[in-house]
């Protein structure tokens, strides 16, 4: 590479396999651990390889914010425009991002995530039945992937049955592929709509669900911030967990030697789907997470301006070998992993905890109802999309 590091190159997109990292992220990882790419909007950034550094940015929001504007870099070739909405506190930095952050994490912990297991489950197997009942080929993606995660924070959130199809229905054509604004300003009033049904409904007969806790235990919070924050959950959650969950069966599929590990132990899912975790976002293209650097700063001897855009790279820091041997192996059979899959410092994933329970739930379910599963189209001709947080596939046809 003659390119200096402050010359941009353009962000590093290409790979020899659908399911392998992106070319070049072990030569970014080993010769240029911070190096200038342009995004496909235009724009700018620092691309950091590696998992120390990765840390060394995501865990310092005082050197590095997440408040975005009209030139952050995109995965888009046209910017959209800015998100301008104070609730919207993934991308805002101190008081503001605690002040909304604090109001859900009790909502997220792992008691009662457990307690919202059986409800998955059910969701889960609902999904699996109507797959079984159709003729194969089936899309999985349509099918299972998609829908399954949008219900559970519908059930979450307390949306009741009879709104469901309301919300199912305006929240895919506010995930969907390429949905205009004018689309997503409909989608966005639909939903509003439902959940305002659900906060009447829920101030005079409160039940065990979110909306319910945050009506009354959080009285300061207005209704347009309420309203912001459970259609927050439901995009940050959503394609989050369905591109994830959809590359986890493929790549499975594709593994059939993990696969046998991963269906001979359903007890170890909770540390298979980990290791999926860490291995899968090593596939994605680096551009998912923004940060801007506040002051000068230096990261790896490279000199960052103030005002920089910045890529910490999830698929770097997960693939880093410096911190995990063979890293390039999913490996089923390997010990527990800190890998960085759903970010690191103030900003970490929310929702983990119910992903994670998605995931395994989802994973254990579908193998164990179709041990024979097997796509029905050669890879090449599977349509993979990689303009996410997580890298993905749209559609996904199998029979049984
Ligand atoms: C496989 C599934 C998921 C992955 C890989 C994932 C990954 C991530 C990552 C990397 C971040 C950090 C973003 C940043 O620092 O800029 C994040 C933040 C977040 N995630 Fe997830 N996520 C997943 C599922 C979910 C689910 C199910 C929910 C909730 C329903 C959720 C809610 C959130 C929220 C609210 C934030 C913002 C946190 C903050 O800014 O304080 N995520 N996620």
């Amino acid at each position: 590479m003659t390119c200096p590091a402050d010359e941009p190159i353009p962000l590093p997109r290409e790979r020899d396999h659908p399911l392998e990292p992106v070319r070049e992220t072990s030569r970014l990882l080993r010769e240029e651990p911070v190096r200038k790419v342009r995004f496909p909007n235009g724009i700018d950034a620092w691309l950091i390889s590696g998992y120390e550094h990765f840390r060394a940015v995501m865990g310092d929001p005082q050197q590095f914010s997440s408040r975005k504007d009209e030139t952050e870099p995109q995965m888009r070739a046209v910017s959209r425009p800015p998100v301008d909405n104070p609730a919207a506190f993934n991308r805002a930095d101190g008081e503001q991002h605690q002040y909304y952050r604090r109001k859900l994490t009790s909502q997220f912990m792992v008691k009662r995530i457990t307690a919202l297991r059986p409800r998955i489950q059910q969701i889960v197997d609902e999904h699996l039945d109507a797959v079984a009942a159709r003729p194969a080929p089936v899309d999985l993606v349509s099918a299972f992937t998609l829908p399954v995660p949008s219900l559970v924070i519908a059930e979450m959130l307390g949306v009741p049955y009879e709104h469901r199809q309301a919300f199912q229905d305006a929240a895919t054509t506010m995930l969907g592929l390429n949905p205009t604004a004018d689309e997503v300003q409909q989608s966005f009033a639909r939903l509003a709509a439902v959940l305002a049904h659900v906060f009447h409904a829920r101030l005079g007969d409160p039940r065990d669900d979110l909306i319910s806790r945050l009506l009354h235990e959080q009285p300061d919070l207005s209704r347009a911030d309420l309203t912001s924050l459970c259609v927050g959950l439901l995009i940050a959650g959503h394609e989050t967990t369905a591109n994830f969950s959809a590359m986890a069966i493929l790549t499975l599929l594709q593994h059939p030697d993990q696969l046998a590990t991963f269906t001979a132990h359903p007890e170890r899912a909770g540390q298979a789907v980990e290791e999926l975790m860490r291995r899968l976002t090593g596939n994605s293209s680096g551009g998912g997470l923004i940060r801007r650097a506040v002051h000068d700063v230096e990261i790896g001897g490279r000199l960052i301006r103030a005002g920089d855009w910045v890529a910490p790279n999830l698929a770097a820091a997960n693939l880093d070998p410096a911190w995990c041997p063979r890293a390039e192996r999913l490996d089923l059979d390997r010990g527990p992993v800190q890998h960085v899959a759903f970010g690191y410092g103030p900003h970490a994933c929310l929702g983990q905890n119910l992903a994670r329970a998605e995931l395994e739930i989802m994973l254990v379910s579908l193998f164990s109802r179709f041990p024979h599963l097997r796509t029905t189209v050669p890879m090449e001709d599977l349509p993979f999309r990689d303009d996410m947080l997580v890298y993905g596939v749209r559609s996904l046809p199998v029979a049984w």
